[in-house]
Formats: structure tokens, C-alpha cells, sequence
């Protein structure tokens, strides 16, 4: 995607600490590299004002990527008091780092997916994805500029185009979207060598999902939700879609087997409330593989209700629209704060649904995961960077 930078008029928007100043609220001490900025100072641009569109990064300053944009004091809480961002792993020529991503406590290593069927994945009908991990211990103890290697995992052959993944059980849970006519499946994987897997889901009573995208465990129920999109046809690398694009509940002790939401332009990411009560679900219809994007299509995320019976999601509302890309991957903090992938980085809302402010990357990211206490890792494509921050994620290791 090609990414253009409004300057000038958008240029004169931001607020910077030193004007804050002027007004009559106390100054709220900004940590490095972060810029804050006022919503109202963009509200109305004029007959010649910098618009643009859903594909260019809002970047009002020349603050440099990667950065922290501050729209409200709820993410200087989240930040803490001397929060920081860096790569620390990078294949300029490989998207290795695209999605799936998972922590793992005992070894402190970070899982990841590359990108399946897209630009600088080296997938596609012929080849499957890449499973990798990095040492996150390793990174901290780099020194400045150094990075991290990744090294890719020896999988089953069963596990074709990996998309999604979440800790379950002390072990990896894999959604992969299948290839060809290798059917999309949810794997479990030792997260130690021989990586050693099972699968247990390859089909809905006999006919096979399109190309499960992502996964998430209710925080109650212990019962796998996960999305089935139609990205790996419109990847060319899976055949025409032969179900509704939908939302579905596995209970992994029982085996059965549920569609819990419908009515998607695109389905991907899901999360939960640390209460269950509320799913987050997001729709990437925007973003149509060889259909191209159509910005007037969902970039949207959608909550619902968990029925505390059927835990069918049910009351679906906007809860965000997403100003850049599509929101992909979604995680919440242990306060309830919503953070998802989007075209400039990872965008950030409270519990009532403002945009409070963004991971600024300049760039893609697909997917994030908090790896214990203030530290997010995110993934960009060719890039991973490590934010350590104040706020703790609510992936709690089911
Ligand atoms: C907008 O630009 C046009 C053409 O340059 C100019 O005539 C007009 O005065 C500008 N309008 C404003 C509000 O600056
Ligand atoms: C950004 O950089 C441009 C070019 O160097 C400069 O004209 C502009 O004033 C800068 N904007 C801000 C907000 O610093
Ligand atoms: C954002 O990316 C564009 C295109 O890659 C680049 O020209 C620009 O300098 C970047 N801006 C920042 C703030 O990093
Ligand atoms: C990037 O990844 C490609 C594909 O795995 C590999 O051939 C290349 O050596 C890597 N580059 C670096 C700098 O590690
Ligand atoms: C990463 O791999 C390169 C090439 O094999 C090696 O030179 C470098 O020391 C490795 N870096 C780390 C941190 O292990
Ligand atoms: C891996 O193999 C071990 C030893 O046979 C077994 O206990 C474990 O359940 C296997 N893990 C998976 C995910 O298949
Ligand atoms: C974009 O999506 C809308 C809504 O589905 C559709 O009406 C329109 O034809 C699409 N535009 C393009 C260029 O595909």
C-alpha cells in the first residue's frame, strides 16, 4: 500500500507541549517520544484544508515513527511515566511478522505468523506460511539498535497458511486457513521442540470452513470462538467460499460445535471484556485481497452482548471505525482499554469508545500481544516492535 503523508495544513494541527501550557489545565508531564493532540484543533479543516483518505496515516507533526499519539489522559495512564517503542527484530524483504501472535511465560518467547498469500509473504497456492519465534528475554537484553533472529518452527504439514493463534492450555492454539484444498484447521502445538501437534477441528459437520482467520478463548466458559473469513480466496491461495462468513464457539471438552454471529462484509480479529460479558469482533471489509480496497465497506468493530446461557453474541453495535487501514488483531488491557491493528499502527480506545491514542508506526500492523507486565509486542509485517508500557494485557494464559 502506498502510504502518502498529509503535511502542511495537518502539519499546524498538533498540540504540543509547550502550548498546552496556555491553558488552564495543569500540563500533564508528556513521556518520550510522544506528541499530544487535540482533537478540536482538526475539526474543521476548510475549502482548502489537507483532507485525506482512509489508506494515509494522520500523522499532525513530523514526530517520527515510531512514536506515541496522545489524544486523551486515559493513554498517558496506559503509557505510564517512561514508556518506550523499538524494533527488535526486521527482514526488510519478508513479512515474517504478520500475525498469530503468542507469549509464552516459561520461556518468555513470542510466536508469531508471516503473512499468508500477501505482499511479501513467500506464500501462496504453491507454498504455505511461516511459523516463527523470537526470544523476547533476548531482545530486552540487546543493546541499542541490535535486533533479535527469528527461527521457524518445524510444523506438521497439516498446518497450512497459519492466521490466528492464542495460548490455551500451556500450549499454542493455532487457526490455520487452510491451502488449496488442505482444509482450514485449529491446531494445538507444543510450544517446545519436537513442536509436536494435534489438530481438533477441521470441519463443520463434514464441509470445510473457507480459511479460519483468528481465535480467542472466553475468559469464563474456557470455549474457543474463532472467525471464518474469505481471505484466502481473495489471497488466491483457497478455493471459492462455501459458508457464510461467521463467528463460531468450539467447546473443546465436548466437541460442540456453533455459529454465534453472522452478517459480516469480513470477519477477523475477536477478543473479550476480562468479564465475558462483552466480544469484540472486528470487520475488515475494507480490505479485499485481489478486489482491492473499497473505503466505503466496514473498518469497523462490532461488540456484542455474550448471552450468559447460549453465549450466542447478541446487541451487535459500532463500538469503533477505524480512521486508517482496517482494525485486524484486537486485545484488551486488564482495565477494558481496546487495542487493535490498524493501517498506521495499533489504535487504542477507552471502555466507552474514544480513541485515546495510537502505537504510531507509520505502517501496517495486523496483531499485537501483551507478553506479561507492561509490554506489548506488535507485529508490522517486516518488523516487530516491543513497547514497554504500564498497562498489562487480559490474554491470562487459559
Ligand atoms: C482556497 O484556494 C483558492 C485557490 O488557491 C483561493 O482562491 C481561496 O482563497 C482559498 N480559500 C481559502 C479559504 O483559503
Ligand atoms: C514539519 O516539517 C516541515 C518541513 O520541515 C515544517 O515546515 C513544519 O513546520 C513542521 N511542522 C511541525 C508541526 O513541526
Ligand atoms: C511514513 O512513511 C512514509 C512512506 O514510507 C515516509 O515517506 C514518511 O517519512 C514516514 N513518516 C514518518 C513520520 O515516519
Ligand atoms: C530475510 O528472510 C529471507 C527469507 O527467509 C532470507 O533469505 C534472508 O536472508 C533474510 N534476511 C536477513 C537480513 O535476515
Ligand atoms: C543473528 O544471526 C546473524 C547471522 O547468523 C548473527 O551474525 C547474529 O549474531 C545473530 N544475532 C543474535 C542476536 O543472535
Ligand atoms: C506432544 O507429544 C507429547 C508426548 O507424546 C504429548 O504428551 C503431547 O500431548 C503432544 N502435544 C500435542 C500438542 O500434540
Ligand atoms: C464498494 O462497495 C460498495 C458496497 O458493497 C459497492 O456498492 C461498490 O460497488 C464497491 N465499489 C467498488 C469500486 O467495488
Amino acid at each position: 500500500m502506498t502510504i502518502l503523508l498529509t503535511s502542511g495544513l495537518l502539519a499546524c494541527l498538533a498540540i504540543v507541549y509547550t502550548s498546552y501550557a496556555t491553558s488552564t489545565a495543569a500540563p500533564p508531564k508528556l513521556p518520550p517520544q510522544s506528541v499530544l493532540t487535540d482533537f478540536k484543533s482538526f475539526a474543521v479543516l476548510g475549502a482548502n484544508g489537507s483532507f485525506r483518505d482512509g489508506l494515509t496515516p494522520f500523522n499532525p507533526t513530523n514526530t517520527t515513527a515510531p512514536s506515541f499519539q496522545i489524544f486523551n489522559d486515559d493513554f498517558l495512564t496506559i503509557l505510564g511515566n517512561n514508556p518506550s517503542i523499538r524494533v527488535i527484530a526486521e527482514n526488510d524483504t519478508f513479512a515474517f511478522a504478520h500475525e498469530a501472535p503468542i507469549w509464552m511465560p516459561d520461556t518468555d518467547e513470542v510466536f508469531f505468523a508471516s503473512n499468508d498469500g500477501g505482499a511479501l509473504g513467500m506464500s501462496d497456492l504453491n507454498h504455505n506460511n511461516q511459523y516463527s519465534f523470537i526470544s523476547l528475554k533476548a531482545a530486552e537484553n540487546l543493546g541499542k539498535g541490535q535486533l533479535v533472529n527469528f527461527t521457524k518452527l518445524p510444523l506438521d504439514s497439516s498446518i497450512q497458511m497459519t492466521n490466528g493463534g492464542t495460548p490455551f492450555r500451556n500450549q499454542l492454539l493455532l487457526v490455520n486457513s487452510g491451502r488449496g484444498p488442505l482444509p482450514p484447521n485449529i491446531a494445538l502445538v507444543n510450544p517446545k521442540p519436537p513442536f509436536n501437534s494435534t489438530i481438533i477441528l477441521d470441519n463443520f459437520i463434514g464441509r470445510q470452513f473457507n480459511s479460519l482467520n483468528d481465535v480467542k478463548i472466553h475468559p469464563q466458559s474456557k470455549a474457543i470462538f474463532f472467525t471464518d473469513t474469505i481471505y484466502g480466496f481473495l489471497n488466491n491461495f483457497r478455493p471459492p467460499p462455501e459458508l457464510p462468513i461467521q463467528v463460531y464457539r468450539l467447546d473443546p471438552d465436548t466437541g460442540d460445535l456453533r455459529v454465534v454471529a453472522d452478517q459480516f462484509n469480513k470477519c477477523n480479529g475477536i477478543a473479550f471484556s476480562p468479564d465475558g460479558n462483552t466480544a469484540f469482533v472486528t470487520d475488515t471489509g475494507v480490505s479485499g485481497g485481489f478486489m482491492g480496497f473499497n473505503q466505503t465497506l466496514p473498518a469497523t468493530i462490532y461488540a456484542y452482548d455474550v448471552d450468559p446461557v447460549t453465549q450466542m453474541f447478541k446487541n451487535r453495535r459500532v463500538f469503533a471505525y477505524t480512521d486508517n487501514g482496517v482494525p485486524d488483531g484486537i486485545e484488551l488491557d486488564s482495565k477494558g482499554n481496546v487495542y487493535s491493528g490498524c493501517g498506521d499502527g495499533i489504535q487504542v480506545w477507552n471502555p466507552s469508545g474514544q480513541l485515546i491514542g495510537k502505537f504510531f508506526l507509520n505502517t501496517t500492523s495486523a496483531n499485537l500481544a501483551f507478553a506479561g507486565q507492561g509490554r506489548l509486542v506488535i507485529m508490522a509485517e517486516t518488523k516487530i516492535f516491543l513497547a514497554n508500557i504500564a498497562a498489562t494485557g487480559n490474554n491470562l494464559l487459559f
